[in-house]
């Protein structure tokens, strides 16, 4: 069964029609000095799963985005983009947006813990606005745990404000919705 699954997943990655669909956008790699440190920014690409899976166990201790969903956002039709950070050529950070009917949704964002405080996570959300306003998008949106305090208080500090209270988004806890608008 797993080897049919791969074996439609690379048939689909080879198609025409996902070629003809797939967005194509090249985010040149920057190199940025952030808090006395040199950092890496590259646009992530299918041969970072394998460390992003292991950031995501570093930071929750599980993996909400499995190598599919990974895949699937980086070969989305829509406009998107996803970013790795990389420091002493260890991948410490990850974030991306896709975009609908002008909306920029973050989709996601995390920064290894050893790393967090230290500007990492305003510099992608930079890039992801700034991807965005590209886009003709008039707003940037995302979700976050109604627990998750420090996210918020990231976020309002990049004047998110929340927008709207998603019951139960997350499995038995709402979600904030906030937005910011361009
Ligand atoms: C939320 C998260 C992505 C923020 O990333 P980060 O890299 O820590 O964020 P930044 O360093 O850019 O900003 C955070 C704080 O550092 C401060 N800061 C920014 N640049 C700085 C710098 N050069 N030097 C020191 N501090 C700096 C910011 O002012 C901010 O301060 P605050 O504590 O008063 O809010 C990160 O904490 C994380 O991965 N959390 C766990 C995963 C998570 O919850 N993701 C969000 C899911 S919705």
């Amino acid at each position: 069964m797993k080897h049919i699954k791969n074996l439609l997943s690379r048939m689909w990655k080879n198609s025409d029609l996902q070629q003809r669909h797939a967005f194509r956008f090249t985010y040149p790699q920057r190199t940025i000095q952030i808090a006395n440190q040199e950092i890496d920014v590259y646009q992530a690409n299918p041969n970072h799963i394998k460390n992003l899976l292991a950031l995501e166990r570093e930071v929750y201790g599980e993996t909400p985005w499995e190598k599919s969903a990974f895949l699937h956002e980086f070969t989305s039709s829509l406009p998107h983009l996803y970013l790795c950070v990389f420091a002493n050529e260890q991948l410490v950070g990850f974030s991306g947006v896709r975009v609908f009917r002008q909306d920029g949704h973050v989709t996601n964002i995390i920064v290894s813990p050893s790393y967090q405080n230290s500007g990492i996570g305003t510099l992608m959300m930079q890039e992801l606005e700034r991807f965005s306003r590209q886009q003709t998008c008039v707003s940037m949106s995302l979700e976050v745990r109604k627990s998750n305090l420090d996210a918020q208080r990231f976020y309002r500090k990049l004047q998110f404000t929340t927008t709207l209270v998603k019951p139960n988004y997350y499995e038995r806890e709402d979600a904030l919705e906030m937005r910011k608008w361009l």
